[in-house]
């Protein structure tokens, strides 16, 4: 099983170019369903969550080219056929497979596809994204592992979201696109993929406001047509490079951020101690002085994002002093603890929160990737830690990281990946 091996104790130095984000691409992808016409994106993350939702549009016909030299993305979905339904083996794989459902809804009145599987992170429920369609007039029928849902026309309606759900709201969002009338999505995510998502709907002919506010509205219309579109930037990856900087002491520079988008995240790191300078679209972050401890509680934008709770928390285990972190959106975000105390990190889970006790320094190990993000932090606790450290089940870092060993190598890591 591939590993990536990590020595510990180099100084970081240089430069980082930040990809686009995998949480807009993956949306947008699955938006391209409704024009039925050509859409390229440009600048598109190279990642294997990428591949995956290109090949759930494969199964139902879209014709699909990736060039990753390029990193080009040319789609058709004039392609694709009506009844079709998306292979059940890739949608279980990857949860965000399920965004094509209002789409495909909206498009073609009927959709069937496989229940999203759990993961390690939550039982990541469906219920918002149901209950919207719903109210858009869908008939929607929960099998054993699937779900169904039809509707002859659509009709725009008043939602609201008991939960600012990212996907719900981009479901939602979606399926009102060719609906008839107005729909308007109150307490709905205001995350920045989701303005993202409305700019690459707006750009093959729909008409959405509001998006990246709590309130969004979105006017029916009848023709849509292809587009070309260039993602944001990922806010996520930027933020864990900057955790790399402090969790090194090392001064480095990222190019590709946008300082709307890192608002949360240049607060808390400023807080314990990261000095950071911005310029345009890139930002100085030196983490040389000493890591203050502090208090972190995860919430929905424009709130400290959940996406960055395990990167901060390998941080603060060599803080000088005790933090507490409490993850308010997943219920089981904490799988990370249980790896970072084998390189003895001093953690105790009470609830939905966490205790650290900063210690000097971690010793390196043999740990695992429990998820995405978990993965990538416990790549930060191999950089700072004294000795070796080695992180298997790696592809779950690989479906939200573009070459991250590369990355961090080019930084001057001792950083490599073994088969
Ligand atoms: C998106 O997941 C992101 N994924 C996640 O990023 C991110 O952590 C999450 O938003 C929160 O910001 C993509 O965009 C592909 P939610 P999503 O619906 O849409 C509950 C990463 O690391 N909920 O906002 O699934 C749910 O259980 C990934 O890149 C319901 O109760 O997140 C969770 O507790 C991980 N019912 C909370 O809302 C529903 O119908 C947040 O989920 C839907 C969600």
């Amino acid at each position: 099983m591939e590993k990536i091996v990590v020595k510990g104790g180099y100084k970081l130095n240089g430069e980082v170019n930040i990809s686009s984000a995998k949480n807009s691409v993956l949306p947008i992808i699955a938006a391209s369903i409704l024009c039925g016409d050509r859409c390229t994106i440009d600048n598109a993350p190279m990642l294997e969550d990428v591949f995956v939702i290109c090949d759930v549009l494969k199964s139902i016909g879209a014709d699909i080219s990736i060039d990753k030299e390029h990193s080009k993305i040319n789609i058709n979905t004039g392609t694709i056929i009506s009844q079709a339904e998306p292979s059940s083996e890739l949608v279980r794989k990857m949860r965000a497979s399920f965004l094509i459902m209002g789409p495909m809804l909206s498009r073609f009145g009927r959709v069937k596809l496989s229940l999203p599987g759990g993961c390690n992170i939550g039982s990541r429920p469906i219920d918002l994204h149901l209950k919207g369609l719903n109210a858009l007039g869908a008939k929607i029928d929960l099998g054993h592992g699937y779900v169904e849902a039809i509707s002859k026309k659509l009709i725009g309606n008043k939602i609201y979201l008991d939960f600012p759900s990212v996907g719900a709201t981009e479901n939602i969002m979606m399926a009102a696109v060719l609906a008839e009338g107005e729909t308007i999505i109150e307490n709905s995510a205001e995350e920045p993929e989701i303005e993202d998502l409305a700019d690459f709907l707006n750009g093959i002919g729909a008409k959405i406001e509001g998006a990246g506010t709590g309130t969004i509205k979105i006017k029916g219309v009848k023709d849509l047509n292809g587009t070309l579109h260039r993602p944001i930037y990922d806010r996520i990856e930027a933020g864990t490079y900057m955790v790399a900087a402090a969790i090194t002491g090392s001064k480095i520079k990222i190019n590709g951020i946008d300082e709307e988008h890192l608002k949360p995240i240049v607060a808390k790191l400023t807080e314990c101690g990261v000095l950071m300078e911005i310029e345009g679209n890139s930002v100085w972050v030196d983490g040389r002085n000493e890591i203050k401890p502090l208090d972190i509680k995860t919430m929905p934008y424009p709130g400290f994002p959940t996406d960055m709770q395990p990167q901060m928390m390998g941080l603060l285990c060599i803080a000088e002093g005790t933090s507490l972190i409490t993850e308010t959106v997943f219920e089981n975000r904490f799988m990370h603890i249980s790896e970072m105390k084998r390189m003895g990190a001093n953690i105790k889970i009470d609830g939905r929160s966490a205790v650290i006790e900063g210690v000097k320094r971690l010793t390196g190990s043999e740990v695992k990737a429990t998820d995405l993000r978990a993965g990538a932090a416990m790549i930060l606790c191999g950089l700072s830690a004294e000795g070796i450290t080695e992180i298997s089940d790696i592809y779950h870092v690989d479906r939200g990281y573009v070459q991250i060993e590369e990355k961090l190598r080019k930084l001057g890591a001792e950083i490599k990946r073994v088969y």
